[in-house]
């Protein structure tokens, strides 16, 4: 089984870099295991704070009980979304958001989601067949107490920009302009402005970011890519724009489909080259989920667990995501024939690991796993992989937020709890907005043996950026039992001072949960500058920011 049959069977009724290695040469010179050579001079880019995204989508505990416990609830609240959530989010300063999916998405009516609270619809929500029979009401059968204004003042609280997903395969163009015209058009202007009005929001929400459609290879419709370019073209010529840029993102491949990517492409530019300038973005989605070690491609059976693992399965499904880098950069190299210039970046709106169910703390949730230290370390370096390409990737969102896949937050009624992967979220914020700075590691290869042969996986990676005088730097050390003696140093310039933050534990598979939410958090320490460069020890199963100042 493919992701594309699971998420059918699951809606009809089933259950639902290229790493720039060196040598290890040069850090094999006496007392150290590695070297991180900064160079101050070689700027590659700003980084968009909107690659430190996230995703909320209406399925299982994502929205009722994650974000949403309701205005008349005994847990802490403001206008009924989660006060801990909002405090925490607060923190990690997070840039965008994007609701209401996902294949969620394609079946939604936004009007079910606006209007007077109690009058609203109550519809079949289309991860209904996947749901646990215990599963609350509110899991199966959508009640749309959480609509768009909700959403946007969700995304207020917290100081996000709003990314709405349109619903292509199952309402008309029609229906995504309105929207548009809900959320844009000015006070007074319009019948929907008095609608929004009426709802206590006067003022336009001036929604920036529209994805139109959702894997539109799969549940979104199962096009193809010219058909779906044909769509696209549709849906997005003249929608009203109220005189505020609106930012399209078209549905972009599942992972490594390169086919996808070229035909889109191909047909957009059929039209006229300047198409591609309609387009902000092009979604890619890449879940790290065979875990079988070469065995199976089956959806299914390809998973491996969320809490019991080996090292092999630690390495391996390191190598999975790790594999998000060469597709950032094959997706960009094809995109060229079509538009030259790039005007059009990449958006990885859905990423994260994905493993088979078991593992949630609040029985019965869909989709939800419990992430540990192996899943923090697979986000720092995914998020150090959007760092280093920043005139690529205009956009990230991690799947999802909350009770989910790789979530930064697990909550259940007055039960929360920030995972592994929510600390590191905190801890690269500090990226966001600066010029990403090329960077070389050096550090002994990891050599380990997958069922009788042997297979490998780099031994020190990350990135590094620069705002002002302080450079931040950022590396995972993968390897699950050797710490890295390292040598930093900085080219162009010298260090006066320097402190990290470290996330470790001495057990790979350590994990928060409700009843011990401080199993795994990050700790700092000075670290001492000698003659403008530093040394550090990057411990075994780590991600580490250093804050350096010039
Ligand atoms: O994140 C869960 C699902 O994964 C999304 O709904 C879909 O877009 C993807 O296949």
């Amino acid at each position: 089984m493919n992701r594309r049959d699971f998420l059918r069977a699951t809606a009809v009724g089933a259950g639902m870099g290229f790493v720039r290695q060196l040598s290890s040469v040069a850090a094999a010179q006496k007392n150290w295991d590695a070297r991180i050579e900064v160079l101050l001079n070689e700027p590659l880019g700003v980084i968009s704070p909107d690659i430190y995204g996230h995703f909320v989508e209406n399925l299982s505990g994502v929205i009722y009980d994650g974000i949403w416990v309701g205005e008349d609830s005994r847990i802490p609240h403001v206008n009924g979304i989660r006060q801990e959530l909002v405090t925490e989010m607060k923190k990690i300063r997070p840039p965008v958001v994007r609701f209401p999916g996902g294949c969620f998405a394609d079946s939604y009516d936004w009007r079910d989601g606006v209007g007077p609270i109690d009058k609203r619809p109550r519809r079949t929500n289309f991860w209904f067949s996947g749901e646990n029979p215990q599963a609350p009401p509110s899991h199966r059968y959508d009640p749309n107490r959480f609509g768009t204004n909700e959403f946007v003042e969700f995304c207020r609280l917290i100081g996000a920009e709003p990314y709405l997903a349109a619903n292509l395969r199952s309402l008309p163009a029609e229906q995504f302009y309105r929207w548009v015209e809900y959320c844009n058009s000015p006070a007074g202007a319009t019948t929907l402005a008095d609608e929004r009005a009426a709802t206590g929001f006067k003022e336009p929400f001036n929604v920036r970011f529209w994805g139109v459609g959702n894997e539109s290879w799969g549940c979104g419709g199962d096009f193809t890519a010219q058909e779906y370019a044909v769509e696209f073209r549709r849906f997005t010529t003249w929608v009203p724009d109220y005189r505020h840029e609106l930012a399209f993102i078209a549905s972009g491949p599942d992972g490594d489909n390169l086919e996808w990517t070229r035909g889109f492409f191909e047909e957009i530019a059929r039209k006229g080259s300047r198409q591609v300038d309609r387009i902000y973005g092009w979604a890619l989605h890449h879940y790290a989920w065979n875990l079988s070690r070469g065995k199976t491609k089956d959806w299914v059976a390809g998973k491996g667990d969320a809490i019991k693992f080996d090292p092999v399965d630690w390495y391996e499904l390191l190598r999975e995501g790790d594999r998000l880098e060469s597709m950032i950069t094959t997706h960009w190299r094809l995109m060229e024939a079509a538009d030259p210039g790039h005007h059009v970046k990449l958006v990885v709106d859905e990423w994260g690991p994905w493993y088979r169910p078991g593992s949630e703390l609040t029985a019965g949730d869909q989709l939800e796993q419990l992430p540990t230290l192996r899943d923090a370390v697979f986000s720092g370096m995914t998020l150090d992989i959007f760092n280093r390409h920043p005139e690529k990737v205009g956009m990230g969102c991690c799947a999802q937020l909350i009770n989910c896949l790789n979530s930064l937050y697990l909550a259940h009624e007055d039960q929360f709890c920030v995972t592994p992967v929510g600390h590191v979220f905190a801890m690269y914020a500090a990226h966001q907005g600066g010029q990403s700075l090329r960077t070389n590691f050096s550090a002994p290869t990891i050599s380990y043996e997958r069922d009788g042969s042997s297979a490998w996986f780099w031994g020190l990676h990350g990135s590094a950026s620069l705002q002002g005088k302080t450079v931040v730097l950022t590396a995972v050390n993968p390897d699950v039992a050797k710490a890295l003696e390292t040598q930093i140093i900085l080219q162009g310039g010298g260090a006066k001072s320097a402190r990290a933050t470290v996330l470790t534990a001495p057990d790979m598979h350590a994990r928060n949960t409700f009843a011990a939410r401080q199993e795994v958090v990050p700790k700092s320490e000075n670290v001492p500058a000698a003659e403008g460069n530093l040394r550090f020890q990057f411990p075994a199963a780590s991600v580490t920011k250093i804050e350096i100042q010039l």
